[in-house]
């Protein structure tokens, strides 16, 4: 077997700067030449060399996966990385490659996947560099990345056949040893040790009804493995279930726009008692009771008022975080436990040090994203069995829960409006011209609500004393209400503009009413106070969540 190194003379290639989750792309662009090596190469240049190192490989099994992964192990073997431990047929999720990593004592992973972006060859790829304690890397690495594509000359590929990747076993890659292993195995190990399997598989026996819904994306072999195979829920509870490089032409988000066939579902006849989804690479979710969708605010606050009914959270939690723009309704759940609450800038990776410091174990964000440090990233399956593990404890139903959960903390009303598709140039103005009306607004009435404070809301992070500014713009009323604005840094084609909404009722009295209707009045303040008609000629959103 004849394998050289080749270096090969490039050039930087303009706009490789990852965003709030790696660095995103129409897979066409990935695709060109040179493009995929030029980052890759960039990784390796960023982080001190390859030389010797172990990484975790592997991809939502996305469209041009196969692909990347064969440059990707050829790359890291002309960089002289010592082990590669990649998942077979080159799929991981996020969260398993996530504890891949720090099961394994990794230096650090790469994982392909646009998480709930569209995948197909006209759609969108994308590539993650995470580092050794199993996180997303920060911003002075993501930033290091950058400024070495941006100077690159040649990147280092080794000629050779392809390494096959269709059953479990070590390979060997010139030097580098190569472990194919089974996606699922270590991921569902993790698993059966935080939660009371015993207990869920009594409930699902006793007759509690569950769907899971796959999207057609990465989870499905992680979901039947441990909802069917594991916790005896009968064949075909989890719906689609085969990955496909293009999902099945789904948007693979678990929302209740995009996942409507499971929304229609639990909000049908004869719905089960429980129902979730989750995205393109795993680390999302969505629940859903009969008859009930629980935002992931709410959900996040339920799980920190009961994580302690799961075993692997008996001690209690040390302390949690959400991102700026998640309901505060988790704060209330903290002050009453009485133990520290972080707000944090949009994206996961904010959550690593706190967790890594130990002053968190439990984090969430609106955006359908929850976990704990178990991993260090957030964790579609792991959310769904820790409802599963607190409903079997419980024994209620998801509504009764919520609504015991306001009784007792108040109910945070919130909602988020997306417009999508905006010119990049007019959203910005928006945002600068109300950043600039800031200072201006504390003390103002507006829709019979006063205005208490407002800021551009920037971040200095607790543990390495780092600062993060512009992370969106919050306008807070004197009862409790909440506007926040951002722009996503998730898409790959124009803006799209976030607003998010809250407000507080404190109950007993209209905790039940219908989230839009109870947001009205703030809606209206928003569109007011940035005047997102005049500047957008837009006054409906895209999407609603
Ligand atoms: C990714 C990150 C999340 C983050 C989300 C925000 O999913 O992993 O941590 O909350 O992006 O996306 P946005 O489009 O709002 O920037
Ligand atoms: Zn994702």
């Amino acid at each position: 077997m004849s394998e050289h190194v080749t270096n090969v003379e490039t050039q930087p290639i303009p706009g490789q700067k990852p965003g709030t989750s790696g660095l995103r792309k129409k897979t066409p662009v990935f695709m060109q030449h040179h493009y995929l090596e030029n980052f890759i190469q960039s990784i390796f240049d960023a982080t001190g060399g390859a030389q010797g190192k172990t990484y975790v490989l592997g991809g939502d099994g996305r469209y041009f996966n196969d692909r990347a992964v064969q440059v990707i192990l050829r790359m890291m073997a002309a960089n002289g990385a010592r082990r590669v431990i990649v998942g077979q047929g080159g799929l991981l999720s996020t969260p398993a490659a996530s504890h891949l990593i720090r099961l394994n004592r990794a230096d650090g992973g790469i994982i392909l996947s646009a998480s709930h972006n569209p995948g197909g060859p006209d759609e969108d790829f994308g590539v993650k560099f995470n580092i050794a304690n199993g996180g997303p890397a920060p911003e002075s690495v993501t930033e290091a990345i950058w400024r070495a594509s941006q100077q690159i000359t040649r990147y280092r590929i080794l000629e050779t056949h392809d390494v096959d990747l269709s059953s479990p076993g070590r390979r060997q890659l010139a030097q580098m040893e190569i472990d194919v292993v089974d996606p699922v195995a270590d991921y569902a190990a993790l698993m059966e040790s935080l939660f009371d399997f015993n207990a869920i598989r009594a409930m699902i026996a006793g007759g509690f009804r569950l769907r899971f819904d796959a999207m057609c994306a990465v989870t499905g072999p992680y979901a039947v493995e441990i909802l069917e195979n594991r916790l005896g829920a009968p064949r075909g509870t989890v719906v689609n279930r085969l990955p496909l490089p293009d999902f099945g032409g789904l948007h693979p988000d678990p929302n209740p726009v995009w996942a409507k066939p499971l929304m229609d579902e639990l909000f049908g006849a004869n719905a089960p008692d429980f129902g979730a989804a989750s995205d393109g690479d795993g680390d999302r979710n969505m629940i859903l009771g009969r008859g009930i969708y629980v935002s992931p605010s709410d959900s996040l606050a339920v799980i920190a008022a009961n994580a302690h009914l799961a075993p692997g959270y008996a001690k209690g939690l040390a302390g949690v975080a959400r991102s700026m723009p998640t309901s505060q309704a988790v704060d209330r759940v903290a002050a009453k436990l009485g133990i520290d609450c972080y707000e944090t800038p949009t994206g996961w990776k904010f959550f690593g040090n706190l967790m890594d410091a130990g002053r968190v174990n439990l984090c969430g964000e609106e955006s359908f994203g929850t976990g704990s440090d178990h991993i260090r990233e957030k964790d579609g399956l792991w959310a769904v069995l820790m409802w599963l593990n607190i409903l079997a404890a419980r024994r209620e139903s998801v509504a009764d829960i919520l609504a015991a959960h306001w009784r007792e903390f108040g109910r945070n009303y919130y909602s988020r409006h997306d417009f999508e598709g905006l010119e990049t140039q007019a959203a910005e103005t928006m945002l600068a011209d109300l950043r600039d009306r800031l200072a201006r607004l504390p003390g103002q009435e507006i829709e019979g609500m006063r205005i208490a404070a407002a800021d551009d809301f920037a971040y200095r992070d607790p543990v390495d004393g780092s600062v993060t500014e512009h992370q969106g713009l919050r306008i807070r009323f004197a009862d409790g209400a909440r506007i926040v604005m951002r722009l996503s840094g998730t898409g790959t084609s124009g803006a799209t503009l976030r607003l998010y909404l809250e407000r507080f009722v404190p109950g007993p009295d209209r905790l039940a009413e219908d989230t839009q209707e109870m947001l009205a009045p703030v809606v209206r303040a928003a569109h007011a106070l940035a005047q997102i008609e005049a500047h957008l000629g837009r006054s409906t959103p895209d999407v609603v969540t």
